[in-house]
């Protein structure tokens, strides 16, 4: 068996970090592959798992290797209070890109259409995980498996479709825009083939995306307030889809 430091050495530039025992835990409880995964205590690991995941403890149990304190730390930015750190391998866009692609789609896609807050994508990546969403796309430069953007995530990047994407390339199925212009979302449902797009935090929708719409809803709102942050207008947006209210179209 390669030495965990040899593998972490191997892997870092290429994997995916899962940083702390929350990350790792949701990483492989949605199947993700994890080729090296370090601890600086393991009886204190394997307690929390016993405690807050036993569902994967015992996958857990196989995947650890205890480390020294420092090299734990020599492998992170930052350490994390559980002293817990993994490298997982990214899944392969064309993976990704038939998950997004299958039809009948059984829950929406999101879109994020060229967001810049990497803490709002990984904040929307974990909704979408909650919501059991199909997928997350993002629209423009930012890259979406992004470390800053995998440590919102808590690592439920692994439990829905996240890709970066054109506006050309988005998947089938209606494309729903958030715009505080549009209509009453409270008046609309929202299928499950939804395609669910939010502008950026700067901008709102581009031009492109604002094209390729077929409906533009709001969400409610006093009139002296200018917008909702991003993370919070998927998460209302979400919740109304999965209430199956407003009128059908
Ligand atoms: C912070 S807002 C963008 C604000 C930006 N200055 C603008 O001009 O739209 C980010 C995104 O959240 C969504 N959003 C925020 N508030 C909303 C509301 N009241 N109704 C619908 N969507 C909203 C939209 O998709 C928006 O593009």
């Amino acid at each position: 068996m390669t030495d965990p430091v040899t593998a972490w050495h191997r892997l870092a530039g290429s994997a995916v970090l899962l940083d702390g025992f929350h990350a790792l835990k949701h990483a492989v409880r949605f199947g993700a592959e994890v080729p090296v995964a370090v601890t600086a205590d393991r009886a204190a690991t394997l307690a929390l798992a016993d405690e807050l995941a036993p569902d994967v403890r015992d996958a857990l149990a196989a995947l650890l290797t205890e480390v020294p304190h420092e090299t734990y730390t020599s492998f992170v930015p930052r350490a994390h209070p559980t002293a817990v750190a993994a490298l997982a391998v990214r899944p392969s866009r064309e993976s990704n890109l038939a998950k997004l692609a299958h039809t009948p789609r059984k829950a929406p896609v999101v879109v994020l259409d060229n967001p810049r807050n990497l803490g709002n994508a990984g904040a929307v990546i974990r909704l979408a995980a909650g919501f059991g969403a199909t997928g997350v796309v993002t629209t423009g430069t930012v890259d979406p498996w992004h470390p800053t953007v995998v440590r919102g995530g808590a690592g439920l990047h692994f439990a829905t479709a996240v890709e970066r994407l054109t506006v050309q390339e988005l998947p089938s199925g209606p494309v729903f825009a958030l715009d505080p212009e549009g209509d009453d979302i409270r008046g609309t449902g929202l299928p499950d083939d939804a395609v669910l797009a939010f502008g950026s935090e700067r901008t709102g929708l581009s031009p492109e995306l604002r094209l390729r719409a077929d409906h533009l809803l709001s969400l409610p709102m006093r009139p002296q307030v200018s917008s909702y942050n991003l993370a919070t207008s998927v998460a209302m947006t979400l919740y109304h889809w999965s209430t199956g209210s407003g009128a059908a179209l």
